[in-house]
């Protein structure tokens, strides 16, 4: 069929984009080169123990026949398993003392799916012909995002404030002093840990967005795909962050369980009914399988114990792993700095004053089999462009050892022969 038959809608999701070519570009490499070190996607690690979990609770529902047939056979309701949605305020309510029942819950096909809902829903054109934005208080800000707006310009950007941390580390910070919150800005939104970049918003910075937006009238959306209490790839102390206007989502895929594709809302019950609605409407109803594999470690708790004791120390190992092998291969003298890794899978490279931008780098890199992603692609809304977004390159610190360092180690010879030849 020609793309002239399509609607704005159907050019927007067969375009290719900045994101989609880029994907289909690491999906290419790795189809044609086996010997291609993959620090470029965002899957989560294979965690041994908790694969074991998981296999055995699956054959514990294969084995409860009448279990399996009630989670397989029907269609949920839309808003999810009303035992799992209990499941999930109980634990909010008893770990953090949230005022919040199965009401405030609901779950989406994937934490994905329920921003192309919440995004759309809140922003875009409105009845009084205005059109509403989402704002991203710090850029760069998760990938994912930036192509699932309906309407276009759908996010506005801030610059963030960096403090430079000793030689080779560095922080982004929500700039409070230019922060403008319009007539035009619908919702706020944060990941958090943020993807691509590792930091955490203190928590400080959350309730002063959270009073911010609260002030205006309008929803801020913490996105905590890798955050406390599940599956708690935070390296440091941040509270999470709940209010009637907060919206919180939250996934299974961290957990090791990208493959069920289970997303979780917490937000106003008014919230909640447009959800279920929306899902109704898209999906009829969501996936009933990570919700079965995870209910019962929800209800007891133990869901916190395998966040805590072993999601975070695998992947806490693995980022000091990558920190040294960062010592070992890069040059000291040179003005490059990773952002504190406080969360998520990510190192984020800033090379400052290199005089190749990071998709010359990201090919450079590629050539010699090493797949990254450039940092471009994660400073979408800005209104004026910013040297900073073509100096940095995002890296999954995750995968295995041999993996990470043989990367690890080429990233920072093409560093070196990169800024080599500045004095040339
Ligand atoms: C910040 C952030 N939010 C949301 C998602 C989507 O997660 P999922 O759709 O697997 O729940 C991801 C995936 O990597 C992410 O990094």
């Amino acid at each position: 069929m020609k793309h002239d038959s399509f609607s704005i809608f159907g050019h927007k999701m067969a375009a290719h984009s900045g994101i989609v070519e880029l994907m289909d570009d690491l999906g290419k490499a790795m189809a044609g080169h086996e010997e291609m070190l993959m620090l470029g996607g965002g899957n989560p690690a294979g965690i041994p123990q908790m694969q074991a979990i998981w296999r055995q609770d699956m054959a514990a529902l294969l084995e409860d026949q009448k279990r399996f047939d009630r989670v397989l056979c029907h269609y949920d309701i839309p808003q999810g398993s009303p035992r799992f949605l209990e499941a999930v305020a109980a634990l909010f309510r008893e770990e953090y003392g949230w005022d919040i029942g199965p009401q405030n819950v609901a779950v989406t096909n994937s934490s994905q799916n329920a921003y192309f809902m919440l995004l759309n829903m809140l922003a875009g054109e409105r009845a009084d012909g205005s059109h509403g934005k989402i704002l991203l208080p710090v850029t760069p800000e998760y990938i994912g995002y930036a192509d699932q707006g309906l309407s276009e310009d759908m996010f506005v950007a801030c610059k963030p404030l960096i403090s430079e941390i000793g030689d080779h580390q560095f922080k982004y910070h929500v700039d409070f002093d230019n922060l403008v919150l319009g007539d035009d800005i619908a919702a706020v939104c944060v990941s958090r840990p943020t993807n691509p970049t590792g930091n955490v918003l203190t928590d400080d910075e959350v309730r002063r967005l959270a009073a911010l937006t609260k002030e205006r009238g309008i929803p801020l959306l913490i996105d905590n795909a890798y955050g406390a209490p599940f599956p708690s790839i935070i390296f440091g102390d941040a509270e999470p962050h709940w209010d009637e206007h907060v919206i919180l989502t939250l996934s299974l895929s961290k957990l090791g369980l990208p493959g069920t594709r289970t997303g979780i809302v917490i937000a106003s019950e008014a919230i909640i009914a447009a959800v279920a609605s929306a899902n109704a409407i898209i999906s009829l109803a969501s996936g009933t399988i990570g919700q079965a594999l995870v209910v019962g470690h929800m209800e007891s708790g133990r869901i916190l114990q395998f966040s805590r004791e072993i999601v975070r120390p695998f992947y806490e190992a693995r980022l000091h792993r990558a920190l040294d092998f960062v010592e070992a291969s890069f040059d000291q003298h040179l003005p490059w700095r990773l952002h504190r890794c406080e969360g998520a899978l990510f190192l984020w490279l800033w090379c400052r004053d290199m005089p190749i931008d990071s998709r010359t780098f990201y090919e450079r890199l590629k050539a010699r089999g090493v797949l990254v992603v450039p940092g471009r692609y994660f400073f979408y809304g800005l209104d004026e462009p910013w040297p900073h977004q073509d100096q940095c390159i995002r890296i999954n610190y995750s995968q295995p050892e041999t993996t990470v360092r043989e990367g690890l180690r080429i990233i920072g010879e093409e560093m070196q022969k990169a800024y080599s030849s500045r004095s040339m």
